[in-house]
């Protein structure tokens, strides 16, 4: 299969958005690595590094509807997946469908609403269906979830439990913009070329139409890995189940996120190939959110990020 369009699309949907955001540059990139392996994003920041503007943009970008939810503490299963309304006039019920049904879909402030609704986006996650009233409807072929989790007030939330945390891809942080980029936000917020303005009067153009998506990240499995690659992918997984400082290592789901992950950043990176360096750089955000540290060794201080350094640091890089 040939990687050539696959490439393409990438950089310029990297420098669309570009023209919105400014700097994160690695954030661009790992919430395309998210929409083109056909995954979900968890993505961390303080309010205002635009979390939302970041989605936004890249809707547009890919020409892919947008739907947001706010999660609260009284937010229902059927506030996200729909209800069937019974319908005088034709004497029958038929389905509103409820905000889910998109393709990306900002789920915001996660953590905010009880287990049993953050269990409604999870079964849409892992399944790509959703049931109302015992009946299962698809969900859009290009359906991606970014989901934020508030890290300010934690009073009254409802963290994520592990297991479902194991079902983002990966973990993007934000930032906030160093002295040069938030200069350069102040400047082009005084002027017409705000970033909001530019996405809303049209500036950003889709880079591809949405149905043509899904042929795309097909071609991501030209990707090649090789053997010993797999191998030294596949071990560092592996080291997180024997470290002294980790209680939950991760599950073969990392593996298969690692996996894609590399593969797309060998894509955006121009390349049909792998390299070490792919696999490195993936490795903390596919991992950070999955690994949980004994209660003794975070006393001390010890974070995951660091953990994921030291085994880096373990395994040999084959040449
Ligand atoms: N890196 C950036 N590039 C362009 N605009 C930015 C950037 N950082 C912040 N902004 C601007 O800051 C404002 C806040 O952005 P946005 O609403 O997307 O933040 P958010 O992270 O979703 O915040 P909240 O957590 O409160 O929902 C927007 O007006 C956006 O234009
Ligand atoms: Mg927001």
């Amino acid at each position: 299969m040939n990687t050539e369009r696959l490439k393409e699309v990438l950089a310029q949907a990297r420098s669309e958005a570009g023209k919105v955001i400014i700097g994160q540059h690695d954030v661009i990139e790992k919430a395309l690595i998210a929409i083109f392996t056909g995954n979900h994003a968890l993505v961390e920041g303080v309010p205002g590094v635009a979390k939302t503007l970041l989605v936004r943009t890249l809707a547009r970008v890919l020409g892919a509807d947008f739907a947001r939810i706010q999660f609260t503490p009284d937010l229902m299963p059927a506030d996200i997946t729909g209800t069937n309304v019974f319908n005088l006039q034709r004497n029958e019920f038929s389905l509103i469908k409820g905000p889910i049904f998109t393709s990306f879909l900002l789920a915001d402030e996660i953590n905010r609403a009880p287990a049993k609704t953050q269990s409604a986006l999870l079964q849409g996650m892992q399944e790509r269906v959703v049931t109302i009233d015992r009946e299962t409807h698809p969900l859009p072929p290009n359906f991606t979830v970014f989901a934020t989790q508030n890290p300010i007030e934690y009073e009254g939330t409802y963290p994520l439990p592990e297991a479902q945390k194991d079902r983002f891809m990966l973990k993007i942080t934000m930032k906030t913009p160093d002295r040069a980029e938030e200069l350069v936000l102040a400047q082009r917020t005084m002027t017409k070329d705000a970033p909001e303005t530019v996405l809303a009067q049209g500036a950003v153009q889709p880079v591809i139409k949405a149905e043509d998506l899904a042929a795309l990240r097909e071609s991501m499995t030209a990707i090649v890995m090789r053997e010993e690659l797999v191998g030294y992918l596949v071990d560092i997984i592996r080291a997180t189940r024997q470290q002294e400082s980790i209680l939950v290592g991760a599950g073969p789901r990392a593996t298969q996120a690692l996996i894609m992950g590399a593969r797309a950043r060998a894509a955006l990176s121009g390349r049909d190939f792998v390299t070490p360096d792919d696999i490195k750089e993936m490795t903390p955000p596919v991992l950070e959110h999955r690994l949980i540290l004994r209660p003794e060794f975070e006393i001390e201080g010890l974070t995951v990020a660091e953990v994921i350094q030291q085994i880096l640091q373990q395994i040999a890089v084959p040449r």
